[in-house]
């Protein structure tokens, strides 16, 4: 039995102004509005500015998160950063964001682990506190994605978008524990489907392979659709498991915000029906490891959480990567 219980003590999210269009990626690529609707379900994405690098995106996260709490940021113990887009390869964009919001007295680390990373560091920061670690915990997920992708590839580049939620972990007592149950799991087998290619210690980078644009995303979309709709219905009933609950009693299922067929198909493989299952990407894209507390600041700032309410999350990405969270609001 674990010493202290975990609550989320606020939520905060952040997006950029300039909104990108499927019609302006008409103009882009051989692509069109009704294609990457009907294939998707986005119809438009937010695309951070030149000056606004990930940590940026997420410090806004942050504060917004650190209102709601009512928790200084001098009183941080972590901040826990989930990206796949840094600001530098060192050091770790939770010191960026530790820069940008002050938190002298907050240790600060990163986690890579794709589209599941804010589930990952969730996880990571709620045992923490269990154990007697921290008290205040900022877990921060922000994505610049735009710099990622090849907008010469009509593949992936319809798909992605730029943002950051945060959530405010602090302690609580044991029998008070909000994270109900969690599960995260990998296999490196499919390193290849998601990925960038070069810019790492075992591809380099140098000029050919930035003229083949080696340093953007490739991916092998079809094969992830099937991965992706298997990991996320079989880790959320898991998790259901776990915690004994029924899936009647799940107010809403949050997923990784990928694409509405993937959503709507791990809705229907768990059993949760399309009223309860919560989608963004429609107005956001994917912005990875971001749209999951994206969802759940939004979800909380339209009212549209009860207290008690049961949130069942989950995520996948490259890695591949998965995880599935229930949480008591
Ligand atoms: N516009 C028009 N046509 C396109 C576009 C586009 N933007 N993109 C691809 N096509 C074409 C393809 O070239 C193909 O043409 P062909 O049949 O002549 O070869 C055709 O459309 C069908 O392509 P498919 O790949 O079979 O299309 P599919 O229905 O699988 O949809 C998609 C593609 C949307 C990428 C889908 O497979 C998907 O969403 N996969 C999951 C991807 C994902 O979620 N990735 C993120 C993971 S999270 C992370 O860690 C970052």
């Amino acid at each position: 039995m674990p010493q202290y219980g975990v609550e989320i003590a606020g939520t905060g999210s952040y997006v950029p102004d300039r909104v990108l269009s499927n019609r302006d990626l008409e103009r882009m690529v051989d692509t069109s509005d009704e294609w990457i609707v009907a294939r998707t379900g986005i119809r438009e994405r937010r695309i951070a500015d030149k000056g606004e690098p990930t940590s940026a995106l997420g410090a806004e996260a942050a504060k917004r998160a650190l209102e709601k709490a009512n928790v200084q940021a001098e009183d941080l113990d972590f901040i826990i950063a989930a990206t796949l887009s840094p600001d530098t390869p060192f050091p770790n964009t939770g010191c960026h964001i530790q820069q940008r919001i002050g938190a002298p007295n907050a240790a600060c680390f990163s986690i890579e682990a794709a589209c599941s990373g804010f589930l990952y560091a969730v996880n990571i920061g709620a045992d923490m506190i269990r154990c007697g670690t921290a008290t205040n915990i900022l877990v921060v997920a922000a994505e610049k994605m735009s710099t990622l992708v090849d907008w010469t590839d009509r593949n992936t580049c319809v798909l992605f978008g730029d943002g950051a939620g945060a959530v405010v972990l602090r302690k609580t007592t044991a029998g008070k524990d909000a994270l109900l149950a969690c599960k995260l799991g990998a296999n490196g087998n499919f390193v290849d489907l998601l990925k960038v290619p070069a810019g790492g210690t075992a591809v380099p980078l140098n000029h050919k392979l930035l003229d083949r644009r080696m340093n953007c995303i490739h991916m092998s979309g079809r094969e992830i659709f099937k991965l992706a709709v298997n990991v996320m219905s079989d880790t959320s009933e898991e998790v259901l498991q776990m915690a004994g609950m029924p899936k009647e009693e799940v107010r809403w299922l949050i997923p990784h915000q990928a694409n509405t067929r993937i959503i709507k198909a791990v809705g229907k493989r768990i059993g949760i029906p399309e009223d309860r299952v919560f989608i963004n990407v429609d107005r956001y894209g994917n912005t990875s490891a971001a749209s999951i507390p994206v969802a759940l600041d939004e979800l909380e700032r339209t009212d549209q959480l009860q207290q008690g309410d049961c949130l069942l999350m989950t995520a996948f990405g490259g890695g591949l990567t998965w995880g599935a969270g229930l949480l008591r609001w």
